[in-house]
């Protein structure tokens, strides 16, 4: 089991595209603790805990100490990967610095390029402000963070440059397609950063990017950081700062498909919410024979906003092209 904690909905950035905004009512709302060690009591396998938000670093770092004094206590190794701007870490470095260190730590971070990550609402982001973020992280932690570039159609253009970027940089990134959730009000066309993907591999970068590693090896391109199979339901779980729960962060974003944390995790009953949504199922039925029905279904969410938007169609001819070319590189058996 993975859990994928929100402590907070409050973060120091203004992205654009951010889809963690609408999570709660009181905007200083936290998590409790009590709900995450219940969740740990009921799942002790759990094997990590994905640290989201708002920005996890709006938290103070005792909030995480006591997650781990909880795991250390009880000689568990769940590790806890945190995805966070890394700004109030870059601000004010001192009192991160050994959490980020401990062994049960990783930490990842997020930029791209183009106007839409942005510090204040007149403000971009820039490679130059990621530069001084990840120089200090390698200062102070020992090595630079891998990070997510979420792609727009206001930087579709620039896509493959976070890639050039992770190069040199020597991380990796991860191209994951904008999600319709929160402020960003449509999701990019998965079919459309194939195209991203396909030039990733034409030009040898796969090294340097987590989803055209994944196609390579012939497992399905995820989007988000969920293990993006069709049973996702049974392996990963989202905990909300107002204690709301899930199966899916993208699902919590919306607040659509909660389960009863009372009933699953107190009472020890399993709950399984997305299986039988039958509009989740696929996104049409042609897709049932089709040899690339595990990647165009394989995100439930991702099937909810492509049907949402009314662009089945376009979203399968765009995957068909682009696989067609992707069948010389590695063989996914269509003509
Ligand atoms: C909600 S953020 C929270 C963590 C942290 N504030 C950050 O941005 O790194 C988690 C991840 O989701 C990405 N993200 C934000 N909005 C998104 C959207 N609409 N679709 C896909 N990913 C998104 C962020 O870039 C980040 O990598
Ligand atoms: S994507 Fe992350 S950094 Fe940007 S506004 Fe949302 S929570 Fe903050
Ligand atoms: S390419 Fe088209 S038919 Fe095939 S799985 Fe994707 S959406 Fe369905």
């Amino acid at each position: 089991m993975e859990l994928i904690i929100k402590p907070t909905e409050l973060c120091n950035f203004k992205c654009t595209f951010c889809s963690s905004t609408h999570l709660v009512d009181d905007k200083r709302t936290q998590l409790s603790h009590e709900l995450i060690f219940s969740f740990l009591k009921r799942f002790p396998n759990t094997s990590t805990i994905i640290v989201n938000g708002g920005d996890p670093l709006m938290m103070k770092p005792d909030y995480y100490w006591e997650i781990i004094r909880y795991l250390e206590e009880r000689n568990m190794n769940t590790t806890l990967s945190f995805t966070t701007n890394l700004w109030a870490f870059y601000k004010n470095p001192e009192p991160w610095v050994e959490l980020f260190k401990h062994p049960l730590v990783g930490i990842n971070t997020s930029f791209n390029y183009g106007q839409t990550r942005r510090i204040t609402k007149d403000r971009v982001y820039t490679e130059e402000d990621f530069w001084k973020v990840s120089d200090l992280f390698l200062e102070k932690i020992g090595y630079r963070p891998s990070f997510i570039s979420v792609i727009t159609e206001e930087n579709f253009s620039t896509a493959i440059d976070n890639v050039y970027l992770a190069k040199k940089m020597n991380v990796e990134c991860k191209l994951n397609y904008a999600l319709a959730s929160g402020d960003q009000g449509s999701s990019f066309l998965m079919g459309k950063i194939y195209e991203v993907y396909l030039q990733i591999i034409r030009l040898g970068l796969t090294e340097w990017e987590y989803n055209s590693k994944q196609i390579i090896r012939k497992k399905n391109a995820i989007s988000t950081s969920c293990p993006l199979n069709r049973a996702c339901d049974e392996t990963i779980r989202c905990l909300q700062p107002e204690g709301d729960y899930y199966s899916c962060g993208a699902f919590g974003d919306d607040k659509q498909y909660p389960i009863s944390f009372q009933e699953e995790v107190i009472q020890g009953k399993k709950f399984l919410p997305l299986k039988d949504q039958a509009p989740l199922a696929y996104l049409k039925e042609d897709c049932l024979t089709c040899p690339l029905f595990e990647i165009c279904n394989g995100c439930k969410k991702n099937i909810s906003d492509i049907k949402k938007s009314n662009r089945v169609q376009e979203h399968c001819s765009a995957m068909q092209k682009n696989m067609i070319e992707l069948d010389g590189l590695v063989n996914y058996g269509i003509h």
